[in-house]
C-alpha cells in the first residue's frame, strides 16, 4: 500500500496516507482502536472500498488495473459472525465460490468435505444449517468457505471477536496451524492487542484518523514501542508479555532437590544436602507430588506436601510460563517437566531472573537468527 488515503463522501478521513509493505505467506495483523480505519483498509485491498488517493499493489500489480471479480476470487474474505448464508447447508456454504467458478456439484462437495476436516469440523455437520452450529463452529465454516477456491490471500476482519475467550484461543491456534500448512498471505484485523501479538508475524498498529503508528514484529513492539500511544495500547505488563518470546531452553535446572516418594533416609539426606531449601517429591513414575518442607521426610502423607502449582515444559514453554510457575509456587521454585509430565528438574525465581537478564542482553544485539528463535518460541507458546 503506497500513500493510501480514503475520504468518505461525508468528508470522514478513514485512512490517511497509509504505506505498508505486507510480506507474503505470513500473517500480518492490523490492530487499533475502534474507528481507526482497519476495516476500510482491508476493504480497499479487495476493492469493496475504492481509495481516494494512493495505490495498492498485489504481487506488483495495481489492484485498480485488475477486473474486480478476478481480484476478489484471489482473496478469501472472513468477517465477524462468519456472514454465512442462513438458508444454505454448511457444505453448500463452503462450496459457494467453487460452484460460482463452475465446478461440478461432486467436485465442490468433495472440496467442502476436505475443508471441513482441515478447519476441524466434524463431517456430520455438513448437512446442518448455520443456526444449528455454535459461534465457534460457524467461524470455522467462514474460514473454510474463504479457503474453498484456494486463494493465495485471506482477508480477515475481526473474525474471532464475537466468540468467548476459550473458543477464541482454539480458533487462533487453528489459524496458525492452517497458515503453517497452507502458507497463505493473511491480513488479519483485530482491536485486541493480545490477539495481534499472538497471531502476527508483523503487526501494524493504527491510530485514530487512519494513520500508522508502528509496523513491527510483536517482540519489537513490546520492547520498543514507537511512542506513548503504542505503549499505552500495548498495556501495562508488556515487560512480562515480552517474556513469551524468550524460550526456556537454556534454563539451568537442578535435579539435586528432586526425590521419589518412599526414598530412604540416606537418599533424602543426600538430597537435602544439595542446598535447595525444599525437596520436590515425585511419585514412582516421576510425576510431581509436591514440595517437602526442610527436615520433613518425603515419605510423609501427600497432604503434608506443599502444592507444586503448575509445572512448565522445559525447552518448549517460554520464560514467561516458567516465571509464572515460579511466582505461583509456594516455594518460589518452578517445576520443570518433559512432554510426558515427568519431572526433569526445578528452578528458582532467581535463576529465571538471571535468564531474563541474559535474554535482554542478547536481545540488545538481536540479529536475524535471534528473531527467528523468538518467533518459534512464540509459536510453541501459543501451541502450549
Ligand atoms: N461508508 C462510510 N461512510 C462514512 N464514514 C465511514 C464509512 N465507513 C466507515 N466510516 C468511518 O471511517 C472511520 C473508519 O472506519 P472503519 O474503517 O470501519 O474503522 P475500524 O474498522 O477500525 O473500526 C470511522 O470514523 C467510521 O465512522
Ligand atoms: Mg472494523
Amino acid at each position: 500500500m503506497d500513500s493510501v488515503t480514503k475520504r468518505y463522501p461525508d468528508g470522514t478521513v478513514a485512512v490517511d496516507g497509509l504505506s505498508l509493505e505486507i510480506p507474503d505467506r505470513t500473517i500480518t495483523v492490523l490492530v487499533g482502536p475502534s474507528g481507526c480505519g482497519k476495516t476500510t483498509t482491508l476493504r480497499m485491498i479487495n476493492r469493496m472500498v475504492e481509495p481516494s488517493e494512493g495505490t495498492i499493489l498485489v504481487d506488483g500489480v495495481d489492484v485498480q488495473k485488475q477486473p474486480v471479480n478476478t481480484l476478489r476470487r484471489s482473496m478469501g474474505y472472513v468477517i465477524q459472525n462468519a456472514g454465512l448464508f442462513q438458508h444454505r447447508t454448511i457444505a453448500d456454504n463452503i462450496a459457494t465460490v467453487p460452484r460460482l467458478l463452475g465446478w461440478s456439484k461432486q467436485k465442490a462437495r468433495a472440496r467442502a468435505e476436505e475443508l471441513m476436516e482441515r478447519v476441524g469440523l466434524d463431517a456430520s455437520l455438513a448437512k446442518r444449517y448455520p443456526y444449528q452450529l455454535s459461534g465457534g463452529q460457524q467461524q470455522r465454516v467462514g474460514v473454510a468457505r474463504a479457503l474453498a477456491a484456494d486463494p493465495p490471500v485471506l482477508l480477515m476482519d475481526e473474525p474471532f471477536s464475537a466468540v468467548d475467550p476459550v473458543v477464541r484461543k482454539g480458533l487462533q491456534e487453528e489459524l496458525l496451524r492452517i497458515q503453517g500448512e497452507l502458507g497463505k498471505t493473511i491480513i488479519f484485523v483485530t482491536h485486541d492487542i493480545d490477539e495481534a501479538i499472538r497471531l502476527g508475524t508483523k503487526v501494524a498498529v493504527m491510530r485514530a484518523g487512519g494513520r500508522l503508528a508502528q509496523f513491527a514484529e510483536p517482540a519489537e513492539l513490546l520492547s520498543a514501542p514507537a511512542d506513548a500511544f503504542v505503549e499505552d495500547f500495548l498495556g501495562a505488563d508488556r515487560g512480562i508479555r515480552r517474556l513469551s518470546f524468550f524460550p526456556s531452553e537454556g534454563l539451568e535446572l537442578l535435579t539435586g532437590p528432586v526425590v521419589a516418594v518412599g526414598a530412604t533416609a540416606e537418599q533424602t539426606a543426600a538430597r537435602e544436602a544439595s542446598g535447595a531449601p525444599y525437596l520436590l517429591v515425585t511419585d514412582g513414575g516421576g510425576k510431581p507430588l509436591g514440595w517437602s518442607e526442610p527436615g520433613s521426610l518425603p515419605g510423609a502423607a501427600a497432604e503434608e506436601l506443599l502444592p507444586y502449582g503448575r509445572p512448565f515444559v522445559a525447552g518448549q514453554d517460554s520464560l514467561r510460563v516458567a516465571l509464572d510457575c515460579a511466582v505461583l509456587s509456594p516455594t518460589g521454585w518452578a517445576v520443570a517437566v518433559d512432554g510426558t509430565g515427568r519431572v526433569v528438574g526445578v528452578v528458582s525465581q532467581e535463576t529465571i531472573g538471571e535468564a531474563i537478564r541474559g535474554a535482554h542482553a542478547a536481545g540488545r544485539k538481536a540479529d536475524v537468527a535471534g528473531r527467528k528463535t523468538d518467533t518459534e518460541g512464540r509459536k510453541a507458546d501459543v501451541a502450549g
